[in-house]
């Protein structure tokens, strides 16, 4: 029987992955930074690479993301494909991000030519921006005044459902059909923010509107909530993309792995109704 390690596996996407695995009758491992308090879970933490020995061994495969919250995301990231390869790991699924491939000396692009070079059989999956940010990132302006505060004008984003994500996932660890490549995942309908917060107040019941910030005030409520100033800045990079239109491209990987098309905004915003109410 096939083992797999899943890092992440408590987030959105690591989380329906282990279900998705789970039903193909698979062994799982989860992976967690915390001290473990149910069965199947292992101790790894990407930041300090510690656990890294331990979680691998007589693993066949990874699901492997960096967490959030940092910058420097090859740092994490090389460090466990290579604990992986020692382990006698036979084929790692990597989390990138759409856009990472922009140029070789981006962090995630690092890690992904890591992979690819390694000789382990591969797969890196690059999603555009989660559907799943309106309730989570994005929520605190929107509940406490009814707004999307972002820097990015009338830009268009190609938004993806984490579930997708995960559904992509589980195929790739489930069969070699698409191994050895790299996949842009997307959505299957392009929006801008005035568009989604349309879609938003629909499902939910109120008016949910969107103002376009300027960067450097979505510096200082970035910074005002905590975050490191690197990844703040890292944030600000990848907001400016988006602003500049790179977002917006449509690709056909969810439905080329999965079999099935994406989930659609309105379907993501019903589901998820009760977060913006
Ligand atoms: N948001 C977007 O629009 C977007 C777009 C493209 C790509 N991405 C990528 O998507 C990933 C986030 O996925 P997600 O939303 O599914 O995650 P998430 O729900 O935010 O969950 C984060 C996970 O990371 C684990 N974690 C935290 N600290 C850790 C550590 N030091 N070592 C190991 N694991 C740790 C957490 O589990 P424990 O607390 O149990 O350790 C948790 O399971 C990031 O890599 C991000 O770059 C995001």
């Amino acid at each position: 029987m096939t083992t797999t390690l899943v890092t992440g596996a408590s987030g959105q996407i690591g989380s329906a992955l282990v279900d998705q695995l789970l039903a193909q009758s698979q062994t799982v491992r989860r992976a967690t930074s915390r001290t473990p308090t149910q069965p199947g879970e292992v101790q790894l933490n990407l930041a300090t690479g510690e656990g890294l020995v331990a979680a691998f061994t007589g693993v066949d495969q990874l699901f492997l993301m960096c967490p959030p919250g940092h910058a420097n995301q090859h740092e994490l990231l090389i460090p466990a494909i290579d604990a992986a390869k020692i382990a006698g790991v036979r084929k790692v699924v990597l989390l990138s991000a759409m856009g990472a491939n922009a140029d070789d000396s981006i962090p995630l692009r690092r890690a992904e030519l890591h992979l690819e070079r390694s000789g382990l059989a591969w797969n890196v999956i690059r999603p555009n921006w989660f559907m799943q940010n309106f309730h989570t990132f994005w929520l605190h302006g929107i509940q406490t005044e009814g707004q999307i505060f972002l820097p990015v004008g009338a830009a268009k984003g190609s938004f993806i459902d984490t579930r997708d994500i995960a559904a992509v996932a589980a195929k790739l660890l489930s069969s070699d059909d698409f191994v050895n490549a790299a996949h842009d995942l997307t959505g299957s309908e392009s929006l801008d923010h005035t568009q989604v917060a349309a879609i938003l107040s629909r499902a939910a019941g109120r008016t949910i509107g969107y103002t376009d910030i300027p960067e450097e005030a979505m510096r200082q409520g970035l910074l005002g909530a905590g975050l490191p100033t690197d990844y703040t800045e890292f944030l600000l990079v990848i907001l400016g993309a988006f602003k500049a239109g790179f977002a917006e491209r449509i690709t056909d990987g969810v439905q080329r792995i999965t079999g099935k098309a994406p989930i659609r905004f309105e379907q993501y915003a019903q589901d998820f109704a009760e977060r913006w109410r």
